[in-house]
């Protein structure tokens, strides 16, 4: 499809009270998407940002690193994702969250991870919506910002209880629901399932996000036809790609759309980089950004062209220092560059 084949682009894209600029969020991903990733996204055009999910319990206890987490400082418009499973805690986080200049609060209904099922937060909610239920009405009622619910379709393909939760969610006054199109016992396996989140579409009135798999401009507009949902979701394809958000935004608002040179994304990578040292201190911040270092050299490799410089890639992931990790990291652009070039 070309960029300016018209696209089924949702009208009045709107959350509560809030109106997001356009109908293109950029996923909760828990040690991706930081303040300085979701600063940068939102710049670029992304119509929502999300945190990476806190545990309520931490962020109501006042823990340093639940409150990094949930910190939205330079953002205008912002969500910050809840974890847990208890309605008490999940209402004080809540609060704390607004408090601190939220704009939305969401739930976490799909995290599969084992740690987060094991406590019976995530996914595992998907098995008791009794209990999600008294979570998502303890968490409306104690804030006055809109509340958000993110779920994958069910348990497993025996239990695809998406529908039923939406329709309890929006009964209890919840905004929006995000609905990834996996079960839990899908991991990541196989393709997101974008037609089964009609079924969801069909059942509430508040605007449903479709979510799963889209790595391609080209994929929004296809993902908004097979499910009827208003808006979309971007996770794994906005790794390494803060722009990748924005890109879609213009695609689906029907404007020519072109990803940002090396020298741009090396610029805009070093920015992240730079906000990751400020945010985490520079030990913690060289650790963390390793994987995004990695992502944004796949990223501009894939977009040059030509091969990932495969040893200057592991010489700025394994770097002891900050200063060691940026010139390799730079060295990497430069030899893609040459490469694109030759
Ligand atoms: C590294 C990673 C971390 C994630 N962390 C969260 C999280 O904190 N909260 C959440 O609701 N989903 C989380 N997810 C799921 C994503 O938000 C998204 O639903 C999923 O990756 C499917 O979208 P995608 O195919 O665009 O990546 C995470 C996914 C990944 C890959």
């Amino acid at each position: 499809m070309s960029s300016n084949t018209p696209v089924p682009l949702a009208q009045n894209f709107v959350v509560g009270r809030v109106s997001p600029a356009n109908p293109v969020l950029l996923a909760p991903m828990s040690g991706v998407t930081d303040l300085a990733f979701r600063r940068i996204a939102a710049r670029l055009g992304a119509g929502l940002v999300v945190s990476e999910m806190v545990a309520s319990r931490e962020l109501a206890t006042a823990d340093d690193e639940a409150r990094l987490r949930a910190e939205g400082e330079g953002l205008g418009v912002h969500v910050v994702q809840l974890a847990g499973r208890d309605p008490s805690w999940m209402a004080e986080a809540a609060r704390v969250a607004v408090g601190a200049g939220a704009s939305i609060v969401d739930i976490n209904m799909g995290c599969p991870a084992k740690k987060v099922v094991g406590g019976h937060g995530g996914s595992a909610l998907l098995k008791d919506l009794d209990l999600a239920t008294r979570l998502i009405a303890a968490t409306v009622a104690a804030v006055d910002a809109p509340v958000t619910v993110k779920m994958r379709l069910g348990w497993d393909a025996d239990s695809i209880v998406a529908p039923e939760l939406a329709a309890r969610a929006e009964a209890e006054g919840v905004a929006m629901v995000t609905v990834h199109g996996r079960t839990r016992a899908q991991f990541y396996e196989g393709r997101a399932d974008w037609g089964a989140i009609r079924a969801i579409v069909d059942r509430v009135s508040i605007p449903v996000v479709a979510n799963g798999d889209l790595v391609a401009v080209e994929d929004a507009p296809a993902m908004l036809q097979a499910s009827g949902a208003d808006a979309v979701m971007i996770g794994r394809g906005a790794q390494g790609r803060a722009w990748f958000p924005g890109m879609v935004a213009a695609h689906l608002a029907g404007r020519q759309v072109k990803a940002p040179d090396l020298d741009m994304q090396r610029d805009l990578a070093l920015e992240h980089y730079e906000g990751l040292l400020a945010l985490y201190g520079r030990d913690v911040g060289v650790r963390h950004a390793r994987k995004h270092l990695g992502w944004y050299i796949d990223a501009a490799a894939a977009s040059a062209g030509t091969p990932v410089p495969a040893a200057l890639k592991a010489a700025a992931q394994s770097a002891p220092t900050a200063e060691e990790a940026r010139s390799a990291f730079v060295a990497a652009y430069d030899k893609l560059g040459w490469r694109a070039a030759a």
